[in-house]
């Protein structure tokens, strides 16, 4: 198969759908490779480490799309992107299609099948590829509430870890997933006091168990989310719930109940944010100030450690990836019902039942498209 990865064009984003590792793997499984000149810098990865893993460089994003049978990226093709999209070319990246009716029209029209990264399941109900970039913005959040806890950025002035003699910060972290948990472990290896609250008892219990002693679990009632948020130097928003808008669960009145300078890190913000005063900003301007509260809100926290979130998301790929080129789309979904779940669009036809309701298009059985087309 011709593999093709353009480079990303959508503003702020530096990751890259390919590692020369994952080149490197493709190559070794007879795959041809195309990179575009320059699609790797961003993440710190030359045109020369994808010439060493046995790939091609080409000049544009024009001859990627024109070549390849399948294109690997990061962020959902943008509109120009969509327009060299061909019939039967394999599309293999992150689509979040149901608030998008213009892209989803548009991969229709193009006749390709596209793969969704965000739909991809495992055997435990996970969404492993989603999961690295919840880890990486997990353990980032701590990090950045860090520096926005500090004076000169607004905040309380309150070091993390304390000093002999000065209590450390206290840090109250909502949703035990996995954004959470890394955010937690984080928080803690910094010498922060920290409490995870949870709705989820089974999840409050497995944290209790595996992460003994490092922080403490909490149950997320009103009463002792609202006690310990009135306490907290900082709050990180961890919450999912699957298919829907974030819940909100820290109302503006509740700042006033807040110590002044105290840090809301709202990593819950790409699902509309879990804090009322929330509202998305960017890596350019990424804090601002509600009440005496300093928020940081951050929609796209991975792209700030764009190298290691490349290379995580690399990992999380490359299996399926290649079971996609070594086998071809139809055979590898066939094989693998998680694959099979990332199929949300087949030859003009939409396969994804949240997308279609969301958007109120016909969905065609993802079986059914693979059986017929087989
Ligand atoms: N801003 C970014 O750059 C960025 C990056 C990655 C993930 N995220 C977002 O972070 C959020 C968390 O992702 P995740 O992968 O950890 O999800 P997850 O499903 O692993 O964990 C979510 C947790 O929230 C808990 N929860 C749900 N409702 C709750 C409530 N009302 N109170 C307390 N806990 C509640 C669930 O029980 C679960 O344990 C998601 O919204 C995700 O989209 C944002």
């Amino acid at each position: 198969m011709k593999i093709g990865c353009p480079k990303e064009i959508k503003p702020q984003e530096f990751r890259v759908g390919m590692t020369p590792n994952a080149a490197r793997e493709a190559v070794a499984n007879g795959h041809d490779v195309i990179i575009e000149t320059k699609a790797g810098a961003g993440a710190g990865f030359e045109d020369a480490d994808y010439i060493d893993a046995g790939a091609r460089i080409v000049d544009t994003a024009e001859e990627v799309f024109a070549t390849a049978d399948m294109i690997v990226k990061v962020k959902e093709p943008q509109a120009v992107e969509r327009k060299m999209l061909r019939e039967s070319q394999l599309l293999f990246t992150y689509l979040h299609l149901a608030p998008d009716p213009d892209q989803t029209h548009d991969l229709l029209a193009s006749g390709a099948t596209c793969i969704a990264y965000e739909t991809v399941t495992d055997r435990n109900g996970g969404l492993p590829l989603l999961a690295p970039m919840s880890e990486v913005a997990g353990k980032l959040a701590p990090q950045v509430g860090a520096w926005t806890l500090q004076k000169a950025n607004g905040g309380r002035g309150v070091l993390m870890g304390g000093v002999p003699g000065v209590n450390p910060a206290r840090v109250v972290v909502i949703g035990g997933g996995v954004v959470g948990t890394h955010a937690a472990r984080v928080a803690a290896g910094m010498g922060a006091d920290v409490t995870v609250l949870d709705m989820s008892l089974p999840r409050l219990r497995y944290l209790d168990d595996t992460m003994r002693g490092e922080f403490k679990t909490s149950y997320a009632s009103k009463g002792n989310t609202a006690e310990l948020v009135a306490q907290a130097d900082m709050v990180i928003g961890a919450v999912l719930v699957p298919g829907a808008a974030a819940p909100k669960l820290i109302s503006r009145a509740q700042l006033s109940t807040m110590k002044p300078g105290a840090a809301l890190v709202d990593v819950a913000i790409d699902q509309g944010g879990c804090f009322e005063t929330s509202r998305a900003t960017t890596h350019a301007d990424p804090i601002y100030e509600v009440d005496g509260i300093m928020h940081y809100c951050v929609a796209n926290m991975p792209g700030a450690v764009a190298r290691t979130s490349t290379i995580a998301l690399g990992n999380a790929t490359m299996p399926f990836m290649l079971a996609l080129a070594n086998k071809g789309w139809k055979q590898a979904c066939a094989d693998d019902v998680h694959l099979l779940n990332g199929l949300n669009v087949h030859a003009g036809k939409l396969t994804y039942y949240a997308v279609g309701e969301a958007l109120g298009i016909d969905v065609v059985s993802p079986q059914l498209v693979v059986k017929q087309a087989a």
